[in-house]
């Protein structure tokens, strides 16, 4: 079964970790789960639910989750065979600590582990407006190898309600750690053929 790991951090935005996280499962690609210590609490302020009865709605053969003090859990080591990572949302914390190879918990590790393996990694990293600090760890990033992708969602795609803004997101995510297209947004077509004025 493809597996990939799913990193959600105390950063506003835990919409787009859960749904992430449906989206996996919905395709039968499992997912090793880790929420960091705020991560849990944003999550649970954000979107109503605790990270455990959010899993608990989860086929359980499909979703591994792991504490992120846990380092000697599988993700922590390059043996353990993943699709890559997704850190969906990524706080400037998580961001400073991967750009600088300073891993104090299993997200930091797991990311870390991405990068040496070559294996995919994607941040959807959201923080506005961004200082100096968090230019360079994304350039940090960018330069080994990771894809940042901000948390921006367009709006050409005429969105009518917050959880197209939150697939637009998921979409991309997915598509840059995976390379798949899931279906959650309608592809750019260009403009539909205009009447000749002249
Ligand atoms: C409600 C709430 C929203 C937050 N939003 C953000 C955010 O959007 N981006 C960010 O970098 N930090 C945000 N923070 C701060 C982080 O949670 C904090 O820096 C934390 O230490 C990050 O640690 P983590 O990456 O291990 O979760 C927020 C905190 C709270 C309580």
């Amino acid at each position: 079964m493809e597996r990939v790991i799913v990193g959600i951090t105390g950063a506003s935005g835990s919409t787009y970790g859960k749904r992430c996280v449906e989206v996996l499962v919905a395709n039968g690609i499992g997912v090793d789960l880790i929420f960091s210590r705020t991560g849990e609490k944003v999550f649970t302020f954000e979107t109503g639910i605790s990270p455990e009865t959010f899993i608990s709605s989860l086929p359980q053969d499909l979703v591994k989750l792991y504490r992120a003090d846990d380092l000697f859990a599988p993700p922590s080591s390059g043996s353990y065979r993943t699709s890559g990572m997704v850190i969906i949302p990524c706080s400037a914390g998580t961001l400073g600590h991967i750009a600088n190879g300073t891993t104090s918990n299993l997200i930091h590790r797991a990311a870390d582990v991405c990068l040496k393996e070559g294996r995919p990694l994607t941040i959807v990293f959201r923080e506005t407006p961004i200082n100096r600090i968090h230019a360079e760890n994304i350039l940090k990033l960018i330069t080994a190898g990771a894809t940042v992708l901000p948390a921006s969602p367009a709006f050409y795609s005429h969105p009518q309600r917050i959880e197209d803004l939150v697939d637009f997101i998921v979409e991309r995510a997915l598509h840059s750690l995976l390379g798949k297209r899931f279906g959650l947004i309608k592809e750019w077509e260009g403009l539909p053929p205009q009447g000749d004025e002249s």
